[in-house]
């Protein structure tokens, strides 16, 4: 009944932006994405009898209501779908017995994050993707990894790529179970570096939630779905030939492109800041001065730079210069969600 497990966090080169179905939340357009290794979420559940309800531990304190009711409703999802697997004989029109029937029952869950919050990595992909792991683990749960993918979806849509390690896509898919993500190469691959420079740390103030839902507001979005697959194809390319320039070069094109689209979406969405500005302009500078990085850049304001391990020293060194950056967390492709023999409580 108890169980924990441990997701990397990701990072997209090409992202997903506006739903084609926000109840399954079925992207417009296939993603592609880098799992992080030093930024991950750990996560126990344990479900439990006579609980009245679930209750939620987050960095050490009680959760809010709406982050509690956010895993509630990803718990039940699997709580349905582990009905049906009971024992021959389950009558699913009896009374559930609280003692002896664990779908009915609620969960502690405790979730820890190695990474800061307002860091610009968003911990709503490891955190849901660890939940469904251990979640589903707890209530015995026998599902592929493109089912665990496709229930993380439903709860985060970036969620479902941080399944699985390394480099990964997101089959957009037309159906619940047909929109999932696979690797398309293992983290031992190529080492990428994702140095993440955090220029805020505040919440964001639009949701990623909001900025997909307005994203059809905009009269750009046709034009990024159009360039869309080209984008994905050259990403795909040059992950597999290891080749940092084409990368980001398509990863900063995709990145532009969704600032597009949420710039001029009704209402406007911004998401950059002064200090977003100037990371991006040093970037630009930088690889003028033949220092090779890229930037991309989330819902948030915080800027995501992609470089090789050899020129990691020059980019702390220039970064510490931009008085606008607080912080920098600094990653590399990291492997998939697994379960742990370790628990949290
Ligand atoms: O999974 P969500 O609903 O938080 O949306 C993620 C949106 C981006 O991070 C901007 C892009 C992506 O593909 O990760």
């Amino acid at each position: 009944m108890k169980a924990s497990a441990r997701a990397g966090a990701n990072i997209a080169f090409v992202k997903y932006w506006g739903q084609a179905d926000p109840e399954l939340n079925l992207p417009l357009n296939n993603s592609l994405s880098m799992t992080l290794d030093n930024a991950f979420t750990l996560t126990t559940v344990e479900f439990l009898p006579h609980l009245a309800a679930d209750a939620l531990t987050l960095n050490g304190e009680p959760a809010g209501a709406a982050a509690t009711r956010r895993v509630t409703a990803q718990l039940d999802r699997l709580r349905a779908l582990a009905a049906p697997q009971q024992e021959p004989g389950f009558r699913h029109d009896a009374a559930p017995n609280p003692d002896s029937n664990p779908v009915s029952w609620r969960a502690r869950v405790e979730s820890r994050n190695s990474f800061p919050t307002g860091a610009g990595i968003a911990s709503s992909a490891s955190g849901f993707a660890a939940l469904t792991v251990a979640a589903a683990a707890g209530l015995g749960l026998d599902l592929t990894l493109a089912e665990l993918s496709a229930m993380a979806r439903l709860a985060s849509g970036s969620a479902c790529r941080s399944l699985h390690g390394g480099y990964v896509e997101w089959l957009a898919g037309t159906s619940h179970a047909g929109s999932y993500a696979v690797q398309i190469a293992p983290p031992e691959h190529w080492r990428l570096i994702d140095a993440v420079a955090v220029v805020s740390g505040e919440p964001k103030e639009v949701s990623s939630e909001a900025g997909h839902r307005l994203a059809s507001t905009s009269p750009f979005l046709a034009a990024r779905l159009a360039t869309v697959d080209a984008t994905l194809a050259a990403c795909r390319a040059a992950i597999l030939a290891r080749d940092l320039v084409a990368l980001g070069e398509a990863a900063e094109a995709d990145a532009l492109s969704l600032h597009a689209v949420a710039l001029t979406s009704r209402p406007s969405v911004w998401y950059w800041n002064c200090g977003t500005q100037a990371v991006v302009e040093a970037v630009r500078a930088w690889r003028r001065e033949g220092l090779p990085a890229y930037f991309t850049i989330d819902a948030g304001p915080n800027v995501h730079i992609l470089t090789l391990p050899g020129h990691l020293p020059a980019v702390r060194a220039r970064l510490a210069e931009i008085p606008a950056v607080k912080e920098v967390i600094v990653c590399g492709p990291g492997s998939g969600a697994t379960l742990l023999s370790e628990h949290l409580f």
